[in-house]
């Protein structure tokens, strides 16, 4: 079956740790369990296209190390073509030290390892792929230069471009936004892109317009609980999030962001688009993991009949 969506990104052994709380720095705490589990951003939007229903092709690499051959394996285990996913030699798989507490709260510091060795010309020699694909999908976990020749060859080819800005530091090269149909960042990620301290609907607002004053088509800031807001050329909605018990927020981005690149890619309507990713990611919260908790279609259109 030919991919209509390529996620180009990262793949992640995420060791994770559940804490009652974040430590303050140079404090020890007695943690409450330890799990590996596969994530990363870009794997964990390529498993949420496929369990919400488009075909998905990834683009990434892992290390020759055992954490390598769990990720693809996790992907080829999800149907995901993963022809694009290279074996880089000599150098270990990226992975994600993830604290989780018990506010479901969570803080990642990341490795590149593999990740860091995708190049734009490993890309541009899985040009066929892209040739096949109606919606890409890229994040900042892989060079940054890489992330730039992905969005500009999808827009050449005229594919649906969304970019999920995570992480961010700082504001994006001007000259992406005009490449981009969809800016997916969160509350902090737009902060660093714009300077605006976002933390609830009218600040996100803010951002947003700075942000399609740049050039971007589409904003699409997810607050978390507090929903998401959407700025694009027919006006600014703000949208509630579903009411749920949240117990690890780990890769709800990364479930919106998938959830919508897969709605695209079966032709919903954006509007339609969003209202299942939105109820894809508040599932995800429900449980614990990030690929584990990323829910198949029939549990969130369940979700989503009133
Ligand atoms: O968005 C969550 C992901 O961020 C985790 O799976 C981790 O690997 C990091 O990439």
């Amino acid at each position: 079956m030919q991919a209509k969506v390529v996620v180009i990104g990262s793949l992640n052994m995420d060791l994770v740790i559940r804490a009652p709380r974040l430590p303050r720095p140079g404090e020890t705490l007695v943690g409450e369990s330890f799990v590996t589990v596969p994530g990363g951003k870009g794997a964990n939007q390529a498993v949420a296209v496929a369990r919400l229903g488009s075909p998905v092709a990834m683009i990434g690499c892992v290390g020759d190390d055992a954490y390598g051959e769990q990720l693809r394996a996790g992907l080829l285990d999800e149907a995901i073509d993963c022809s694009g996913v290279q074996t880089v030699k000599g150098i270990n798989s990226g992975i994600a030290s993830i604290l989780v507490d018990d506010h479901s709260q969570n803080a990642i510091v990341i490795v590149a390892g593999a990740n860091g060795q995708l190049s734009p010309a490993s890309v541009q020699a899985l040009d066929a792929l892209l040739l096949d694909a109606q919606v890409v999908v890229c994040q900042l976990e892989v060079p940054l230069p890489t992330v730039e020749y992905s969005l500009r060859r999808a827009r050449e080819l005229g594919c649906t471009v969304i970019l999920n800005p995570a992480p961010a530091e700082a504001p994006l090269p001007a000259h992406w936004y005009a490449l981009v149909d969809y800016l997916i960042p969160n509350e902090s990620e737009a902060r660093a892109l714009t300077g605006v301290a976002v933390d609830s609907p009218g600040t996100a607002q803010i951002a947003a317009r700075a942000l399609c004053e740049a050039g971007v088509q589409n904003v699409i800031v997810t607050l978390g609980s507090q929903g998401v807001l959407w700025m694009g050329p027919d006006g600014v909605e703000h949208r509630p999030a579903y009411a749920v018990q949240a117990v690890d927020t780990t890769a709800a981005g990364d479930t919106l962001v998938g959830g919508f690149a897969a709605a695209l890619a079966r032709g919903q309507a954006p509007g339609e688009a969003l209202r299942l990713a939105q109820a894809a990611a508040a599932l995800s919260v429900t449980r614990q993991g990030a690929q584990p908790s990323i829910p198949m279609l029939a549990d969130v259109e369940r979700l989503m009949t009133p």
